[in-house]
């Protein structure tokens, strides 16, 4: 076992190796143990998380709130519209100074071309770890939970196992594509096979699959790029779709509102569900637009797993903090 995170900052999903990845779920599931047991576990008494938020959340925010707590800490919820940011404090002025008031700094910034150079920023200012609640690239803590709930419900060796990652329609707003991002990167080191499925205007950045490629590569994986929704979904064992925006073919809302309106048909439904193994999980990170992105008779069925799913940002993200901020 990998134990030499303290100080570490979590901003990409590779920032951490498949060792140090293992280390943390087995911390999780310590911690989802103590916990169901009602046994304390205060490993960061008395210590600090500062939580900072430009774009709204009910997951990550409670996760990490509720988690501080349980681990003895306390977590402050800052949005970035009440502070000072707006009239010129930079990413170093805020790494240098939350960087001395608290053992820890997450941040959720996910301005497209802009949240994960923040974050950077801030990382290399401060003294503290800093941990990334989701950018324009990545989201790490919603992966972590992802795949300790993969592992949950399909046994800890994933080898031959598929998942599809795949684009849904949304009406909503064009969602950033950091969720899918972080899927293809971390899922082939524990030697899952990757389908990813999207409309051709959907791409992910082209760095992003090139590093997911090539940790398919060395796990000796497949990986996929197909752009039909049925057929991503055939045999999968894992099926992932969610809606992201066509950000690196337009950066106009309106115009990219208007490429969505043409895959209206790329729904999670029963009819797409049965093309896939009859054990299939289906997962979404939420929040997802109901009969819109996924139908409820998918989403509230047997093969949904969303709920442990969001369950399981509390323990990995628990994980996390307590082997890097004590
Ligand atoms: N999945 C997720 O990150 O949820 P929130 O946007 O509610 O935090």
């Amino acid at each position: 076992m990998i134990t030499n995170l303290r100080g570490r900052d979590l901003i990409g999903d590779l920032d951490f190796t498949k060792e140090e990845v293992e280390t943390v779920l087995e911390v999780a599931w310590d911690l989802k143990r103590k916990r169901a047991l009602g046994e304390p576990h205060p490993l960061l008494r008395d210590k600090t998380l500062a939580m900072l938020f430009f774009f709204s959340s009910t997951r990550t925010r409670c996760s990490f709130e509720a988690g501080m707590a349980q681990l003895g800490g306390h977590a402050a919820f800052i949005e970035s519209k009440t502070t000072q940011i707006a009239h010129g404090d930079t990413p170093t002025e805020i790494g240098e100074i939350l960087g001395r008031y608290f053992d820890g700094i997450a941040i959720r910034h996910c301005d497209w071309g802009l949240g994960n150079a923040y974050i950077n920023g801030v990382a290399k200012a401060s003294r503290a770890p800093v941990l990334n609640m989701q950018c324009d690239i990545y989201h790490p803590f919603q992966c972590l939970a992802d795949l300790m709930t993969i592992m949950e419900k399909k046994g800890r060796d994933l080898r031959k196992k598929r998942i599809v990652v795949s684009w849904a329609y949304a009406s909503s707003y064009l969602k950033p594509m950091s969720v899918p991002q972080s899927l293809i990167l971390q899922m082939p080191r524990f030697g899952m096979d990757v389908t990813l499925s999207y409309p051709p205007e959907f791409k992910l950045m082209p760095e992003i699959v090139e590093q997911a490629q090539a940790q398919a590569r060395k796990y000796g994986t497949a990986f996929d790029i197909v752009h039909d929704m049925k057929q991503g979904f055939e045999d999968a064992d894992v099926v992932y779709a969610k809606s992201w925006g066509p950000l690196l073919t337009t950066a106009d809302p309106a115009e990219g509102k208007r490429i969505q309106d043409q895959y209206k048909d790329w729904i999670t439904d029963a009819a797409k569900m049965a093309v896939a193994k009859p054990d299939a999980i289906y997962m979404h990170p939420l929040p997802a637009d109901r009969d819109i992105e996924v139908t409820s008779e998918v989403m509230d069925g047997p093969q949904s797993v969303v709920f442990d799913q969001a369950e399981n940002r509390l323990h990995a993200q628990k994980a996390v903090m307590a082997l890097t901020m004590w």
